[in-house]
């Protein structure tokens, strides 16, 4: 395993659309738990798509820190979408800003898990944001292209 560079806005690789995966084969596997480790590292990360570590192909992985664990998703698709909602939003490769997102509040996602099997979700609340902005990554939309406010975020540390 190993952690991956965090690319940053300005990154071109941020803005391109990324392939779909074809074969879930040993470097599939080795992304998944390579994003998962480089999850794990940030300070306040709850998600990360492939191409915000360089990766051109169409995997998210989620973990909202709520115990409900590690959320694997290749070629994860947005069903439906119901409601709107303004949300407060931060990515790990714009870290020094924050901003508000008009996002649905209901979503439905199909994705493929990394054992292969086909998987639906339907949720409201956190979960249902993230995918919204991580499946953006995979179109190469970052949260400030959509975003209605951007504020400076005050220092950490
Ligand atoms: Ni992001």
């Amino acid at each position: 395993m190993a952690v991956l560079e965090i690319h940053k806005a300005g990154d071109p690789v941020l803005k391109k659309v990324c392939e779909p995966v074809k074969r879930i084969d040993k470097k599939v596997k080795r992304i998944l738990k390579d994003m998962a480790e480089t999850l794990y590292k940030t300070k306040n990360g709850i998600g990360l798509a492939a191409p915000q570590v360089g990766i051109l192909q169409r995997i998210v992985v989620i973990d909202l820190q709520d115990g409900n664990g590690l959320l694997e998703l290749i070629n994860p698709v947005i069903t439906k979408k119901e409601g709107s909602q303004v949300v407060g939003e931060g990515c790990l490769s714009v870290p020094n800003f924050e901003g508000e997102v008009e996002r649905a509040v209901y979503v439905e996602c199909e994705y493929t898990d990394a054992s292969g099997k086909k998987q639906f979700i339907a949720t409201e609340g956190l979960l249902a944001i993230c995918l919204q902005h991580e499946t953006d990554h995979l179109d190469g939309i970052l949260f400030t292209d959509k975003a209605v406010t951007i504020t400076l975020k005050a220092p950490e540390d």
